[in-house]
């Protein structure tokens, strides 16, 4: 049997960061299995929110010493979040409460940039969060298209350039699926677009819990996550490229800035998850060596990535041995690709597997995770969806038997 590298310990001692991975339910330890629903939280993270209640609880721009603090950690946080994705300042980062929210906010603005017949390009395996917005701009009479899904669980490149053209304003892409865990090729797809001049948004939610981002070298001209996917709370994220928000008209009330990143968001953030967000980066950070934090951070999420790479490896070989699952999506050939599995168990709905594997403090989720035109578009709506494993850095080899042999119990009716 092969053993994990010594450099893999690290995540194994700082399981302790977590204090929910103590819980147990029906005698089980709970093993986490959804981090693409939102991951576990580490004490750190969780101390730094408390922290700002106890010190800093206050609203923006007044005179006094708690709220000068308060702007001190918006910018902080910026700051931080700008380095985990490579973005040139801390000018382009907007925080939200969701990524839905701030896409719907954005697509509001980028419509107003638009006129009557602007085409944009959406694909049939992203989230929903990247298409509803879109989708709804056709009450504008913005012409949307939607790139084909290919039953390999990749994208139709092909389908992808013959969609661009000049009418072609956006095109929104997501970095890595949630429910098949498929990576774009985003290379690519910058390429059709700046053919045509048409402007490239990512949505990074599920991709940044695994890789490294460099929002410049992606060349995005935005770019979404959602820190509750890395460690953190419940925060939104927006990137854009430098300059561009200016000229898009958000909605804005008077009494708000009126400048990029300021200019949409809305009303009061939450402040202590925003606490809660630099904390997160610190964290993922912690797992990296280098002079600086951008190093610390490349080489924490190349190292977190191989893990859970090699994890999802083990359970990928594990459930194509088990007669009767069918993995959807492309294989784990590739190390560009995330720890994100989706299965179906024959004459078993993805609800009575999760159930079941719940009952056994085995946490996996059953459905089309909102990714529902990738689930209906591959034929599995109709049989409940799927059931969707996903693998972060708390998770280990321990868990993923366990979950291996509930599976090869209820395979064989047991
Ligand atoms: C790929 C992807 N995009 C977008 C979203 C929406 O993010 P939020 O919950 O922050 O709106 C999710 C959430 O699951 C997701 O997985």
């Amino acid at each position: 049997m092969s053993t994990s590298p010594a450099k893999f310990d690290t995540f194994i001692n700082r399981r302790s960061d977590f204090p929910s991975l103590k819980r147990s339910h029906n005698g089980f330890p709970l093993a986490y299995l959804d981090g693409p629903a939102g991951t576990q939280v580490p004490q750190q993270v969780m101390d730094a929110i408390i922290q700002y209640y106890l010190t800093s609880n206050s609203n923006t721009h007044g005179c006094f010493v708690t709220t000068r603090e308060t702007d001190q950690l918006l910018e902080e946080t910026r700051e931080a979040v700008a380095t985990f994705l490579g973005a040139k300042s801390n000018r382009t980062i907007s925080f939200g409460a969701n990524m839905t929210s701030l896409n719907y906010s954005l697509s509001k603005a980028i419509v107003r940039a638009l006129k009557a017949g602007d085409e944009i390009v959406i694909t049939q395996l992203d989230h929903e969060a990247n298409r509803g917005p879109w989708l709804t701009l056709k009450e504008n009479g913005i012409v949307v298209r939607e790139v084909t899904l290919k039953q390999d669980g990749t994208l139709d490149y092909e389908d992808m350039r013959s969609k661009i053209n000049r009418r072609t304003r956006l095109l929104a892409l997501g970095l890595a699926s949630n429910a098949l865990g498929t990576v774009n090729n985003v290379a690519l797809a910058r390429e059709f677009t700046s053919k045509v001049g048409a402007w490239l948004l990512l949505d990074a939610v599920h991709y940044a819990p695994h890789f490294p981002i460099d929002v410049q070298a992606l060349d995005a001209d935005f770019l979404l996550c959602s820190a509750y996917k890395f460690y953190g709370p419940h925060v939104g994220i927006l990137c854009a490229r430098q300059g561009l928000l200016d000229q898009l008209e958000t909605d804005r009330l008077r009494t708000q800035e009126q400048d990029a990143p300021y200019k949409i968001e809305t009303g009061t953030l939450n402040h202590a998850a925003i606490a809660g967000v630099k904390a997160a980066v610190e964290y993922v950070a912690s797992f990296g060596n280098g002079p600086d934090l951008r190093s610390r951070i490349v080489g924490a999420m190349k190292l977190m990535g191989e893990y859970e790479h090699s994890l999802a490896t083990f359970l990928y070989e594990g459930l194509r041995s088990i007669s009767g699952v069918t993995i959807y999506g492309q294989s784990l050939d590739s190390p560009h690709r995330a720890p994100t599995i989706s299965f179906t168990l024959e004459s078993k709905t993805a609800e009575e597997v999760c159930t079941r594997l719940g009952d056994k403090g085995i946490c996996t989720w059953d459905g089309h995770f909102y990714a529902i035109r990738a689930i209906e578009v591959l034929g599995l709506l109709e049989r409940g969806g799927v059931t969707r494993v996903g693998i972060s850095l708390y998770n280990t080899r321990d868990e993923i038997s366990r979950l291996l042999n509930e599976v090869r119990d209820i395979a064989k009716g047991n």
